[in-house]
């Protein structure tokens, strides 16, 4: 006897950030190591559960809906934190997927634990932050993270991801690609500095480093101002359905780039690692003209151009609808090809 339901005919708007409707065939939620067990008995001994696709959402802060999903949506809701392990410098601290990112950062800056500051107010959960490696103002996921757990969907063996295993780049890593849906993060683990042994703060980003001048600096300060920054720049997705940014920022080759900037001397760039340019989709958008434009109740945010945004009543098709028009008008203006940052999904 199972303890985990299956449920019938389950409402998608709850699931998303986006706030956009319609229907799972299936729905399930995980809230311990038993659940996954039920849930792998279903697949493998269900015809439906054998046939079906099959969706993990964590926060659904990173996924637009397209349409119904036709087959079995899972959130994790795993729950639960802990100290695994301490050396002269670092705490090594686990959480369980289905904790709050947002949560799960406040925590640790008030244990005057540092690393994820500068990831204040990011929404989703902990076992989704490695797919994408969030990142923002000049610190990513990969920076502290140590290893994580995850279960195979298809055999229910579990496994530990050490770092190098992650692959992780620019808002991408193994469970993005390779091992897209063949995983169930269980639990992550990050080695973070203690505060007294002088972390490395990152606090060089425009609209930080002014507010945070001459302070005695601690985590818990960066991520206030970290929150007061997202909150001045970022519509809140309580109040208004969005995902973030909705496109990666482009990185081209040095030549490609040239070929910009000589034409658009104003367009921002990072150098990255390799030789290659970074450029800035929101600054392409904004140009074309599309920030707080609106399409029936799909649009782009007024205070981003980077955040597509559900006025009220928005379908997936709709938001996707403007998402691609931006997409054609930025390769048209500017020869560049943008790439959605959240999972579009089309079930
Ligand atoms: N800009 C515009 N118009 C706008 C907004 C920005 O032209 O409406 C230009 C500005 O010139 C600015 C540049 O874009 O200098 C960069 O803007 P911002 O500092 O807001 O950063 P971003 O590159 O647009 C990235 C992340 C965000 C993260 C911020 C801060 C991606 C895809 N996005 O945005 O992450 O919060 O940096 O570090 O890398 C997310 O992933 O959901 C997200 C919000």
């Amino acid at each position: 006897m199972r303890d985990m339901q299956i449920h019938k005919n389950t409402s998608l708007k709850a699931l998303n950030t986006f706030g956009v409707d319609g229907n799972a065939k299936y729905y399930c939620e995980i809230h311990t190591m038993e659940d996954i067990a039920d849930l792998l008995d279903w697949k493998a001994t269900n015809k439906a559960g054998e046939n079906s696709p099959h969706l993990l959402v964590g926060g659904g802060s990173n996924l637009l809906f397209k349409n119904d999903y036709d087959g079995l949506v899972t959130k994790i809701c795993l729950a639960g934190r802990d100290i695994a392990d301490e050396d002269e410098n670092h705490v090594y601290v686990t959480a369980a997927g289905g904790e709050n990112w947002h949560d799960f950062v406040r925590w640790t800056v008030r244990q005057k634990y540092a690393g994820l500051e500068n990831l204040s107010l990011i929404p989703g959960t902990v076992g989704a932050a490695p797919i994408q490696n969030i990142g923002a103002y000049g610190v990513e996921l990969a920076d502290s993270f140590y290893s994580l757990q995850a279960v195979d969907l298809g055999t229910g063996e579990v496994f530990e991801y050490q770092k190098s295993a992650c692959k992780f780049t620019y808002r991408e890593s193994i469970f993005k690609s390779q091992m897209l849906d063949k995983l169930l993060i269980t639990s992550v683990t990050f080695a973070l500095t203690k505060e007294s042994k002088q972390p490395i703060w990152k606090t060089d980003y425009a609209g930080v480093r002014e507010v945070l001048g001459g302070k005695e600096l601690t985590a818990e300060l960066i991520s206030d101002v970290i929150i007061a920054l997202r909150q001045s720049k970022l519509p809140d997705p309580e109040v208004i359905g969005n995902a973030g940014s909705f496109f990666k920022n482009p990185v081209l080759s040095l030549a490609e780039w040239q070929v910009l900037k000589a034409d658009n001397s104003e367009v921002p760039g990072w150098e990255q690692a390799n030789g290659d340019m970074k450029t800035s989709a929101a600054w392409l958008i904004d140009q074309c003209g599309f920030k707080g434009y609106k399409k029936g109740d799909a649009g782009v945010s007024e205070k981003h151009a980077l955040v597509l945004v559900n006025y009220a009543n928005a379908t997936g098709a709709d938001l996707w609808a403007v998402a691609q028009e931006i997409m054609a008008s930025v390769k048209e203006r500017f020869g560049v090809s943008l790439e959605a940052e959240p999972r579009v999904i089309s079930c």
